[in-house]
């Protein structure tokens, strides 16, 4: 027996579906509401508003629950590495050896960019942020694929999906040499995903150089850890952008740019410039943890809090207790490490924090890391991007291939002027 809900408005009472999701989630059916009542919903920032079903990934924001396709994210952490986490997003099973084999060959094939691609980094200005860079670039790969780009056919699907997570650490990597004034250098496809993108991003043609397994394997875990989130803003934006038909490289353009914002993925990047002020202000956190509360004051713990967890985020759990790893093993300290805990320990014991459910999000630590292993402040967030695309293309692959996908088009309450007529320049 379905269940439904009833709504009654003036002389009407409408019965809506209720749909169950598999892990018991309900939602209120609306498609008939405003057919029915000339009712619409407001729902600021969609706080209570599903956009879609999906079989992607499962958050309970309550209980700090995140699966990939049914597999908890401290397993896939631990045991698979990123392109195997990257093909269960994608096709929804773990490979096996051979389907590994055939989808590592295919991605590793694609890992160079056009050459002209590579002259268009001469027209950005020496210090572009690289998600200025990435999102153009990832945009402007449509140009070279125009024969290939019908996100309604299944064969330019798989390529487009297949180059895209090929070519982006080339794309991210050649943004950081461009900063530096370093010659890029070319993919070499007998390292893995990771040590490919490291030895683009490190190596110099002068010197020789090895990719440590210990970096490859922390960069792996970050990766894997920032692969797929459901329906965050720019995945929500992708989704939108995909429902037009747009090809998927202008769509996933669209969630870069979506994930570049401090609210959202910028926020690794904005949370190592809160830990350095408060470092060259002396370290006093409670200082900070007050600011945060203030408010007339526009500033927050950068990397806390979060729209869906409501207890502690299972991503930082797992960089924080790698940070401490990571850092012993590479012999490294970070006083904005212990800068960190402080803050997450005042914050934690801190009514305003705790009455909000405000708890380090995935954002929080994962810069101590990326600073150990040398990748400047200004690509954290370049970094977020490229662990987020199988995730964005999974999300995307779903909603492109579900026939009953409508394009995204919301409707508004207006408030603004009512009819009124023309005046003339000389009478106003
Ligand atoms: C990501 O959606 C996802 O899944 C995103 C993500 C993913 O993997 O895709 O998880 C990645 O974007 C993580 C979030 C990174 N952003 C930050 O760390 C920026 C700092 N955090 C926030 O600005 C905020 O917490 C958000 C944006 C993350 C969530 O904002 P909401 O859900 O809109 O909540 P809100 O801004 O309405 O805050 C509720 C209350 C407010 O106080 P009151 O009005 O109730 O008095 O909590 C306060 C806020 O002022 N608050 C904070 C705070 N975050 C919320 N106060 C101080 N510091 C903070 N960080």
């Amino acid at each position: 027996m379905s269940e439904t809900a009833k709504l009654i408005f003036g002389d009407k009472t409408i019965e809506m579906p209720v749909i169950t999701g598999s892990e018991g989630e309900k939602a209120l059916d609306i498609s008939r509401l405003r057919g029915d009542t000339g009712l619409i919903t407001m729902d600021d920032g969609y706080m209570n508003t599903g956009s879609c079903t999906s079989n992607v990934t499962f958050l309970d924001g309550e209980k700090g629950i995140l699966r990939y396709r049914g597999y908890p994210i401290e397993q896939l952490a631990e045991k698979a590495t990123f392109l195997e986490v990257s093909y269960l997003l994608i096709y929804g099973e773990l490979p096996d050896k051979e389907q590994f084999e055939i989808f590592r060959n295919n991605v590793v094939r694609h890992t160079m960019i056009h050459e002209d691609l590579k002259r268009l980094y001469d027209g950005f200005p020496k210090d572009s942020h690289p998600m200025a860079i990435l999102s153009s670039m990832i945009c402007t790969l449509s140009g070279y694929y125009n024969d290939s780009s019908d996100p309604l056919n299944p064969r330019h699907r798989e390529i487009s999906m297949t180059r895209l997570l090929s070519k982006t650490p080339t794309i991210a990597a050649y943004s950081h040499k461009k900063s530096i004034g370093q010659p890029f250098v070319y993919p070499r496809n007998s390292l893995s995903y990771v040590g490919n993108f490291l030895n683009m991003m490190f190596s110099v043609p002068a010197e020789d150089y090895e990719v440590d397994p210990l970096v490859e394997k922390a960069l792996d875990l970050l990766l894997i850890l920032h692969a797929d989130h459901e329906q965050n803003c720019s995945t929500s934006t992708v989704r939108l952008v995909g429902s037009s038909r747009a090809n998927l490289y202008a769509t996933i353009a669209s969630g870069i740019c979506a994930l570049w914002g401090p609210l959202h993925g910028g926020a690794n990047q904005a949370v190592i410039d809160m830990l350095e002020i408060i470092r060259d202000e002396g370290g006093d956190v409670n200082k900070f943890v007050q600011l945060a509360k203030d408010k007339n004051s526009t500033f927050r713990l950068m990397g806390f809090g979060h729209r869906v967890y409501k207890n502690f985020d299972p991503r930082a759990v797992i960089i924080k207790k790698a940070c401490d790893d990571v850092l012993r093993k590479m012999g490294k300290q970070d006083p904005l490490l212990d800068i960190a805990r402080k803050l997450e320990e005042a914050a934690l014991t801190d009514s305003y924090f705790v009455d909000r459910k405000l708890y380090p999000n995935v954002d929080f630590y994962s810069g101590i890391i990326y600073r150990a292993i040398g990748i400047p402040t200004e690509m954290f967030t370049v970094m977020f991007a490229m662990g987020r695309m199988p995730g964005w293309i999974a999300q995307w692959k779903e909603m492109i291939e579900n026939p009953n996908t409508k394009i995204g088009r919301p409707r508004q309450v207006f408030t603004g002027a009512q009819s009124r007529n023309y005046v003339e320049m000389g009478k106003r």
